[in-house]
């Protein structure tokens, strides 16, 4: 059985919303446009509902993953944070590295005059007047690695990056085509994640996205940043005359963008939707915690095609919106994956292994009966073809090239 009712969710749940300096932050980034939300009748007419809907993240910001939203506002809320001070005002990314060049070379915090002041900022530590430039550091199955070493880039600072054993080359090397050092972890995800968390230091910044005692402010950054997809989605239903979703399609990994989409759905506001958390049938630990009720690590290693997915402990900090909010857990096989990346080929959406998984999951839910001919289905396509010869391989012609980002 590939659909399981959540044994922890919560009846009534309300997230207050995210702040909009989330959503005004990206829109100042180089190439930021709102993905588009696109309405696919052939596949509202497989899964026997209404209207399908697909966010395609196969483009943001110039990289093929939605995952830059978070690291993107991730690092700067963290490079504020050492700053001890907004970088507000500001209005390009080129503002912005000036005034983390300051950091980076040293000038000190104290001697950063702001429109805030220095108010409440810590005491200066020796890293902060130090000359090293600063680093930051990520472990990632691909596109949040990718995604803060571009970051880095566009800010002129290094990155380090960690990848699993058994990485493919193309995402290894689309990581080092940011300028990243990228070093290959003899364990799984979670061994990557350890590994970098090691080597947080003055000078070295971690940006996870997953989080473990001690370390939750960055990774609940990330989450916020997620909140701009929602905000897009909201207003192009608007602006398409439809009253929004009634089940949200969302592929899981440690469940940080789960916890963005269970925010966005359970608003004081809105209508609740059913979010439906998809996973991997053998990275489903996300669904083992539910059911353990408590978060748990998956034993054995993980291995499943839908490389974003392929993780064995959900992130604590995104543990209380998930367990509570999640409406039903779907578990999928990498074949599912493959299918639903032929399917959304079909219809002009290229979406990866990972991305696919929600179209994959609202098969399942088609096929368990969760679904009824009323329903307006919300799939969130998490990536493009991250892995284009795989992508190949599955689809059968290579994926569409894209323009040149404004950062390249
Ligand atoms: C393409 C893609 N989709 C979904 C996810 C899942 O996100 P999370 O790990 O926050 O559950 C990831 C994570 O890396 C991803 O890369």
């Amino acid at each position: 059985m590939a659909v399981h009712p959540n044994p922890m969710h919560r009846q009534g749940l309300v997230i207050p919303p995210v702040t909009e300096d989330v959503r005004r932050f990206h829109e100042r980034l180089d190439g930021y446009v709102p993905t588009p939300l696109r309405r696919l009748d052939p596949l509202a007419e497989q899964l026997g509902v209404a209207e399908v809907w697909v966010k395609d993240e196969a483009w943001r910001l110039g990289l093929p993953a939605f995952k830059v939203l978070g690291a993107s506002w991730a690092t700067y809320r963290l490079l504020e944070q050492r700053r001890g001070a907004t970088f507000e005002p500001w209005s390009s990314i080129a503002d912005l590295r000036d005034r983390v060049a300051e950091l980076a070379v040293g000038s000190g915090r104290s001697e950063v005059k702001t429109r805030f002041g220095t108010a409440g900022a810590p005491a200066p530590s020796p890293a902060a007047l130090s000359t090293a430039p600063l680093t930051l550091a990520a472990a990632t199955d691909g596109n949040h690695g990718r995604a803060v070493a571009r970051m880095a880039k566009l800010l002129g600072l290094t990155s380090r990056i960690r990848v699993p054993a058994g990485t493919v080359a193309a995402r290894i090397d689309a990581i080092a085509s940011e300028g990243a050092e990228v070093t290959v972890s003899d364990g799984g995800y979670d061994d990557a994640v350890a590994e970098v968390a090691a080597w947080a230091d003055d000078t070295t910044l971690v940006v996870s996205d997953t989080s473990w005692e001690g370390y939750e402010q960055v990774p609940a950054w990330i989450i916020e940043g997620y909140s701009t997809i929602f905000a897009e989605v909201a207003e192009q239903f608007a602006d398409a005359g439809s009253p929004g979703p009634t089940v949200v399609c969302v592929p899981v990994g440690v469940g940080a963008f789960a916890a963005a989409t269970v925010g966005a759905y359970r608003r004081p506001d809105e209508e609740p939707a059913l979010v439906a958390a998809v996973e991997p049938v053998d990275a489903a630990c996300v669904m083992a915690s539910a059911v353990a009720g408590e978060v748990i690590t998956l034993e054995g290693e993980q291995h499943s095609i839908m490389a974003g997915l392929n993780c064995g402990t959900p992130s604590p900090i995104a543990w209380p919106l998930v367990s509570q909010g999640v409406d039903v857990f779907v578990t999928v096989t990498d074949d599912e994956a493959r299918a639903a990346m032929r399917a959304l080929a079909d219809v002009g959406v290229v979406s990866g292994e990972s991305g696919a998984a929600s179209y994959a999951g609202a098969v399942q839910l088609a096929a368990a009966g969760r679904l009824v001919a009323s329903d307006r289905v919300l799939l969130l396509s998490t990536e493009g073809a991250t892995d284009p010869v795989a992508y190949e391989q599955i689809v059968g012609h290579p994926p569409p090239s894209r323009p040149m980002s404004p950062a390249t």
